[in-house]
């Protein structure tokens, strides 16, 4: 007997491990535990047995029946699938593949916080045009056609496709289908939209521009043919160099973190009068000179003046009711000196050793 409730035992736990769904798992404990079933019936048989096999047998059999119990239990979780009972699940199985979650770039992440600054000042956020015409990109900002001004921001010229054979741009080196020279550019500065704005919206005004321009540059640490920049404006009657410094100094130290101190030196831009270049303390060393700031203790942080009367004219605005102000600020730039970035460069570069650590 004793061998009879191993061998069934044995068949029984085979069976289990086989079973698939619950209808057949419900069939097996009716064939063998069930009141009729197969251990049952060994059970009973028990009650014949002398008194001494009763105690050895009946103890050995009650613990079979306990223990297949068991595993009739643990079958059916498994099937239904709350096998949550510990051992079922690998707590030390790889966690699955994880996914990375992208992030704003750099520059991105700088403008929407000048957007956020000069939002709260009351400032319009709008959007010009990256391929512009010559008419807004010079003509319209107080820089005619040959104008020397223009090489400073020399840009890249869209031709007209014209399918004819021309003469290359850049002498007999080069030969092949050339067309025309079209008055489209890819634009230099976010300044044109100043005219559109001031078009579109007539005076007082007040907006910036966030924006990717483009220059014909020689590449090196600091200067790329794309980058970004936020231009700025505001009319109003009597505008004055007064109001560009405490918007300038309120967005710098917002962006910055800290108080900055400008300093204003004459420089020219033919759509200001008069027209300025704006420096920030040294963020780094405060003043007496460190490698960011060459030794000189001041960073050249943007390009900005009064409106010129001759562009307030092109925008429709008359020049004797209302005064302006403009400025134009390069965002990699402004990102470079908040971040500690060492080279213009690595902002197109797409990588993500550079990226990832923003
Ligand atoms: N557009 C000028 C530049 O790109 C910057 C500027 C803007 C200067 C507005 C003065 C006023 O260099």
């Amino acid at each position: 007997m004793k061998k009879q409730l191993e061998k069934l035992k044995n068949e029984i736990i085979d069976n289990l491990d086989k079973v698939k769904s619950s209808d057949v798992l419900r069939a097996l404990e009716i064939k063998y535990l069930g009141r009729k079933g197969e251990l049952t019936k060994i059970l009973r048989g028990i009650a014949d047995l002398s008194v001494e096999e009763k105690k050895i047998l009946g103890k050995m059999a009650n613990e079979v029946k306990t223990e297949l119990q068991a595993k009739f239990k643990r079958a059916k979780e498994m099937i239904e699938g709350s096998a949550a009972a510990e051992g079922f699940i690998d707590v030390t199985l790889p966690a699955g593949e994880k996914i990375n979650r992208g992030h704003l770039h750099p520059i991105t992440q700088v403008q929407n916080e000048l957007e956020d600054l000069f939002t709260s000042m009351g400032f319009m956020v709008l959007d010009g045009p990256e391929l512009e015409s010559d008419y807004y990109a010079f003509e319209a900002l107080n820089i005619p056609a040959h104008h020397p001004a223009r090489d400073t921001q020399d840009t890249f010229y869209i031709t007209k496709e014209t399918g004819k054979e021309t003469k290359s741009p850049i002498g007999d080196l080069v030969s092949g289908v050339f067309g025309e020279a079209s008055d489209l550019v890819m634009r230099p500065h976010t300044s044109p939209v100043q005219i559109r704005a001031m078009r579109k919206y007539g005076a007082p005004l007040r907006l910036v521009v966030p924006g990717k321009v483009f220059r014909s540059e020689a590449l090196d640490a600091n200067h790329e043919h794309t980058f970004y920049q936020l231009e700025g404006l505001m009319v109003g009657e009597d505008i004055s160099i007064s109001n560009l410094t405490a918007v300038l100094k309120e967005m710098l130290s917002g962006i910055l973190k800290q108080e900055v101190e400008l300093r204003l030196r004459p420089g020219y831009f033919p759509f200001v009068e008069p027209g300025f270049e704006i420096d920030i303390k040294c963020t780094i060393c405060n003043g007496p000179g460190c490698p960011s700031c060459k030794y000189g203790g001041w960073l050249e942080m943007l390009g900005a003046g009064l409106v010129h009367p001759n562009v307030l004219r092109a925008g429709g605005i008359d020049p004797e009711k209302y005064s302006g102000f403009a400025f134009g600020m390069g965002i990699n730039r402004l990102a470079m000196m908040k971040y500690g970035i060492d080279d213009i460069r690595w902002f197109n570069s797409g990588d993500l050793r550079f990226l990832n650590q923003f």
